[in-house]
């Protein structure tokens, strides 16, 4: 059996704390012969500032580079609030996503049955609900030039943050969003602003050409990204793929959480492109949810966004779709068996911890092996 060299970043805050989960779901796998890790850590975010003064030292990149994997924690907490902005927890993670060039970031929404009463919408709104949000992550305005703040010596400070997007980088995207709905209902809603952004333009006529090209048999829909955000709560089960910029995916894909119940229910995969001499891809795996400053230190945390980013590592890197399936399975055992965190837990329903909820998907995947 292969062993998948796994670089873990726990980082700050919740992070650590659902790590520690996906360090006992990674250890259970090895004991079930279901997988081998060879597994490294390092620090990303406010911690690595506190341990080096950067938001990732030069060590933990060449470990990522090296990595065949990377899970990530959780990075920023407002201890570093007046750090200077190029050393800000977030830098760090910035840094993994532009420096491995992991433009496609991959965030499944899936509504479990069992928790279609925890969230805040309507059950027959959200219950069987299953989408992706493929979000660019490499481009627009997280890394668009200029990026300032200057003071106009008048009182007054102008800030500039700009989007910008080629057209590989939104072709190689689209891509990926059309690739991926041929293995699931074949349909793909791009979301932009043609509206009032130039960008917004380019955007459309990419994915239009890409589509008339070469995905015919997909069905494509646009739509204004405003739009969408109030189909997404209106009606979401509507979508199967969307496709969207850095910051709209960013947006959309907090909104999409709360249809499934919690923030902490959703993981993600952040992808490079496959190299071709390899065939290998860089890839980091994080829960869309952040540090969750305000339960860090509680031992309260949702691990399940951590552990099914794992899946996920399992799924997309090491082609273990069986074994990602089986995690996946033992997470919906668990919460069919009524155990929840604070977060996804109805009213007046008794409520467990983050290492209880690590034990008890333990148990389920024990008992669906024996
Ligand atoms: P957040 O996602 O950390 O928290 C939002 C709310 O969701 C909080 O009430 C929190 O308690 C709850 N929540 C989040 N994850 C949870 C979990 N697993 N279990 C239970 N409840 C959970 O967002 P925020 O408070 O806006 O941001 C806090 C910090 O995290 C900021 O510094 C932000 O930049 C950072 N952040 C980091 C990442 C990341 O590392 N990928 C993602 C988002 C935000
Ligand atoms: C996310 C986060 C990050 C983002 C931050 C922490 C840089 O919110 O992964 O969704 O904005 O992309
Ligand atoms: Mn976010």
């Amino acid at each position: 059996m292969a062993t998948h060299k796994l670089l873990l970043l726990a980082g700050d805050g919740i992070g650590p704390e659902v790590m520690a989960e996906v360090k006992r779901v990674a250890q259970w796998l090895e004991q079930a012969g279901l997988a081998s890790f060879a597994i490294e850590e390092d620090l990303v975010g406010g911690c690595a500032y506190d341990a080096h003064g950067v938001a990732i030292s030069e060590a933990a990149m060449v470990r990522a580079k090296g990595a065949d994997a990377i899970l990530l924690g959780a990075v920023g907490g407002p201890k570093w609030a007046d750090v200077p902005y190029e050393a800000r927890p977030e830098a760090g993670l910035l840094r993994l996503r532009k420096d491995l060039q992991l433009f496609a970031n991959l965030r499944p929404a899936i509504c479990y049955p069992a928790l279609a009463d925890a969230s805040s919408l309507k059950r027959e709104v959200v219950e069987g609900l299953d989408l992706l949000i493929v979000r660019e992550l490499t481009g627009g305005v997280y890394f668009g030039e200029p990026k300032t703040i200057t003071d106009l010596g008048n009182g007054q400070k102008r800030a500039i943050d700009t989007q910008v997007y080629d057209t590989y980088e939104i072709e190689r995207i689209a891509a990926v969003a059309f690739e991926l709905a041929r293995t699931r209902r074949n349909k793909v809603t791009s979301a932009e602003k043609h509206n009032v952004m130039r960008s917004g333009v380019l955007w459309k006529q990419v994915v239009t050409d890409l589509h008339a090209r070469a995905y015919k048999d997909v069905e494509l829909e646009h739509a204004l990204a405003d739009s969408l955000a109030m189909q997404l709560v209106r009606w979401p089960k509507q979508y199967d793929v969307i496709v969207t910029d850095n910051l709209f995916g960013d947006i959309l894909s907090d909104l999409a959480a709360m249809a499934t119940g919690s923030l902490g229910m959703l993981p993600s995969a952040s992808l490079g492109a496959v190299d071709p001499a390899t065939g290998k891809r860089a890839a980091l795996y994080e829960p869309v949810h952040g540090s969750a400053p305000d339960i860090a230190g509680k031992g309260i945390a949702n691990p399940i966004a951590m552990i099914g980013s794992l899946a996920m590592a399992l799924r997309y890197s090491f082609n273990e779709g069986a074994v990602a399936d089986r995690i996946e399975q033992a997470i919906a055992g668990v919460l069919a068996s009524g155990k929840r965190t604070g977060d996804i837990a109805a009213p007046g329903m008794e409520t467990i911890g983050t290492e209880a909820m690590g034990k008890a998907i333990i148990a389920e995947l024990d008992a669906a092996t024996a």
